[in-house]
């Protein structure tokens, strides 16, 4: 439980003076402050999940729009409105009940869930420290270690040798690959690199970094630049495609196969057409995706491999969700091809458990990421180890540290407990799905996401052997149904699954709304999972969500 501090604190005026604030850079203010700093710190790594447990579920029964009126204060207060032990009780008692409780096991609508404690300790010290990894002067061995755990991750993807790593790993000259604030920094920066190679410096021209994008197609003789990618890939890419300069009309969306996976043949024609094309047209990268947002799905990547490969094309995979399935034995020949990538994205937020906010982008080739080398005369000299140097970001935290101490932690072994609970977790749900009469399973789980929707039975009889006027109409109403049963799910705040539209052929031309599960809690199991199925069940009972005319 969560003590209250308010009753014995002593209010003594707040003021901000040279004295107080000299307190704040050096110590908490006496022995009777620190021992009560102390114990929040102890009810922060312990207390917290289960005081949002047992009181709380998912989040507190209050809407949006009433929280948004209790924070309209647009005044920064002259004088100090509150001491820190006021502060930590306002954040736990008030805040952190109408947060979102993403611990929870119940909470398995999104990519964001448990972390382990230790995190939290990890977290805390790479604060304390405040390192800035932007150059060598300002973190030293942070930076060191930064390089270390690039080549560990690195290795788990690419798998290249001894002599490799023994010649990359602490070189100041090249670059394993990089970590960047998220996933979509990462898919960019793979991007930004692809596009510099691409457009390289030749023979009257200074390449598309210094001279801009239409300076590059006039100096190539192009009259466009694409990037194909599945029509399930994250809209990251698009974003990246924005940035560089390259367009999100240019991003082109390929087909995807019954199994969700890029369809090879759509790639194979949409690479003819753009060949006989009016205008030039040149292919950025082919993006594969391991672990697809919404169904988790992995696109035949040796395949894409070999396409990229003929074509002579960046082949860059997003493995933001899937790329840790790697540390898993078990599962990890499901990412195969993965290693005939030039570039890869893994998000360190995602599956390996580090807390908010961390993604890694690798390159196969040590020099690939020269092409988006800066330097400043006052750091990031050449020659430096200055991680700055080839980075979208300026300054940045050492998180890299809690991804090497957690992989210690943890081994290769622990995260693949993580991966194979959530992959065979998911599967169970599969089959309990398929089991209930009025659900319907309409992505199966290849790694540890699936969707499916609420389908009474009778409607699933005549959605069979329905014209396709019938089965529009049904698909219509379903999806009325299954928005209302994850908003009441959602409103009801014990539980939490998410909902998307996906294109379906089986199930029609039309996308329809399906809810979606993303098993990646160690205390989800599907005990829990039956209790979400059923409290769905429950809600179509009470709200007459079920009944009525199927056809
Ligand atoms: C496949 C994929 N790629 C990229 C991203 C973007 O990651 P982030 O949210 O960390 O920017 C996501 C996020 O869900 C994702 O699922």
């Amino acid at each position: 439980m969560i003590n209250t501090y308010k009753n014995t604190v002593d209010y003594r005026k707040l003021v901000a003076d040279w004295n107080s604030l000299m307190r704040t850079f050096i110590r908490p203010e006496d022995a009777a402050a620190r021992s009560v700093l102390l114990k929040y710190m102890e009810q922060i790594l312990f207390g917290l999940q289960e005081f949002l447990k047992t009181h709380v579920g998912i989040t507190q029964e209050i809407s949006l729009r009433d929280l948004a009126g209790q924070y309209s204060n647009s005044h920064i207060s002259l004088t100090p409105e509150k001491k820190l032990d006021a502060v930590i009780t306002e954040l736990i008692e008030e805040l952190a009940p109408r947060v979102v409780n993403v611990a929870s096991p119940y909470f398995v609508g999104h990519m964001t869930a448990a972390i382990p404690f230790f995190m939290v300790h990890l977290k805390t010290i790479v604060t304390a420290l405040n390192q800035n990894v932007v150059k060598i002067e300002t973190s030293k061995l942070a930076s060191v270690v930064e390089k270390q755990v690039l080549a560990k991750i690195h290795r788990l993807v690419y798998g290249c040798d001894d002599g490799f790593y023994g010649a990359h790993i602490q070189n100041v000259h090249t670059s394993l690959g990089g970590v960047t604030q998220d996933g979509t920094l990462a898919n960019m920066t793979a991007l930004w690199v692809a596009r510099n190679r691409l457009l390289a410096p030749k023979e009257g021209f200074r390449g598309v970094e210094n001279e801009g994008l239409s300076a590059a197609l006039k100096a190539y003789g192009l009259g466009r630049c694409v990037l194909l990618v599945s029509r399930l890939a994250h809209y990251s890419l698009k974003k990246a495609a924005g940035v560089l300069g390259i367009g999100t009309e240019n991003v082109i969306a390929i087909d995807v196969d019954s199994n969700n996976r890029m369809d090879l043949n759509s790639l194979r024609t949409t690479l003819d057409q753009l060949h006989g094309a009016a205008a030039k047209t040149a292919v950025l990268a082919i993006v594969g995706v391991a672990g697809t947002t919404e169904t988790g799905t992995i696109d035949p990547l040796p395949e894409i491999a070999e396409i990229c490969s003929l074509n002579k094309i960046h082949f860059h995979v997003d493995a933001a969700w899937g790329g840790p399935t790697l540390m898993s034995e078990r599962y990890a020949p499901l990412l195969k091809g993965i290693e005939l990538s030039d570039s890869v994205i893994i998000d360190g937020h995602k599956q390996l458990y580090m807390p908010m906010s961390c993604g890694l982008v690798l390159f196969k080739e040590p020099a690939a990421m020269d092409v988006i080398e800066y330097h400043a005369n006052y750091i990031m000299r050449p020659g430096s180890v200055d991680l700055g140097t080839k980075s979208m970001a300026g300054s940045r935290a050492a998180n890299s540290l809690i991804l090497d101490y957690a992989l210690k932690i943890m081994g290769k072994k622990g995260y693949a407990l993580l991966i194979e609970h959530g992959i065979e977790v998911a599967r169970e749900l599969a089959a309990e799905i398929r089991r209930r009469p009025d659900f319907q399973l309409v992505t199966a789980p290849e790694l540890n996401i699936l969707t499916y929707r609420y389908c009474p039975a009778a409607m699933q009889k005549v959605f069979r052997s329905g014209s396709a006027q019938q089965r529009r109409d049904i698909n219509a109403r379903l999806d009325r149904i299954n928005v209302q049963i994850q908003r009441l799910q959602r409103e009801a705040g014990r539980s939490f699954v998410s909902r998307t539209t996906l294109k379906v052929d089986a199930l029609g031309p039309e996308g329809i709304v399906v809810l979606r599960c993303v098993i990646m809690n160690p205390m989800t199991n599907l005990k829990i999972l039956m209790e979400i199925l059923d409290e769905q069940e429950a809600i179509c009972q009470t709200y007459g969500l079920s009944g009525g005319n199927s056809n």
